[in-house]
């Protein structure tokens, strides 16, 4: 099994990414292959609503998410993490998130070609916020859960956190510890 990290912050070493990290080593540690994607180090285009992708299967924009879908495709789970950005998830993660359209044909149904990969794939996530109330990530919550049950992905649940300062919370034991259960958990064998 391939537990692949989304990690969606622009500040590397940052809060998202020691909670990843945490999340890959638990995934490890259940046996899995690991990976991470850093999307603030890729060339990520938000979706045009052209719809060629409806018909194709296939995004008219040629950037780097074409490698990141091959690698979606791959993994048996996919585990995103994310800051708050003003009350939402970062651009990088958003304009990751729109670019998920390729997989769908115009009923929002999975494409033919895609079924059998992403049929029952696993999807977590984290967040990160400077507020200390971490349900301040609810909206970035509701985005994530409202696209694993309109496709019926397998929604593994998330890791909230608050910190502010970068690095900061690889003091809190607690979130280390969730995030750590919640890669376990992706790549845990199916019962
Ligand atoms: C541009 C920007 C906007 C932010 N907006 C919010 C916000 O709306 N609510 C909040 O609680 N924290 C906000 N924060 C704080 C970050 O969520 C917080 O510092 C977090 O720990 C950053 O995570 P990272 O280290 O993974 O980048 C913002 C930070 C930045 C840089």
């Amino acid at each position: 099994m391939k537990v692949l990290g989304i990690m969606g912050s622009p500040r590397v070493g940052g809060n998202s990414d020691v909670l990843l990290g945490q999340a890959l080593e638990g995934a490890k540690a259940a046996g899995a292959d690991v990976k991470k994607i850093i999307l603030a180090r890729k060339e990520i285009a938000g979706c045009r609503d052209c719809k060629k992708c409806n018909k194709t299967g296939i995004c008219a924009l040629k950037d780097d998410m074409a490698e990141i879908q091959e690698q979606i495709l791959e993994a048996g789970a996919v585990i995103h993490s994310v800051p708050v950005y003003f009350w939402t998830m970062t651009s990088q993660m958003k304009a990751y998130l729109e670019r998920w359209c390729v997989f769908f044909d115009a009923e929002w149904k999975w494409q033919k070609a895609y079924y059998p990969k992403m049929k029952g794939k696993r999807i977590g996530l984290i967040t990160v916020c400077g507020d200390p109330d971490p349900h301040t990530a609810d909206p970035i919550v509701h985005s994530f859960r409202m696209t694993a049950e309109m496709t019926r992905l397998n929604w593994l649940g998330c890791v909230m956190a608050s910190a502010t300062d970068k690095g900061e919370i690889a003091g809190n034991e607690a979130a280390l510890s969730e995030a750590f259960d919640l890669g376990k958990k992706a790549a845990a064998p199916v019962s």
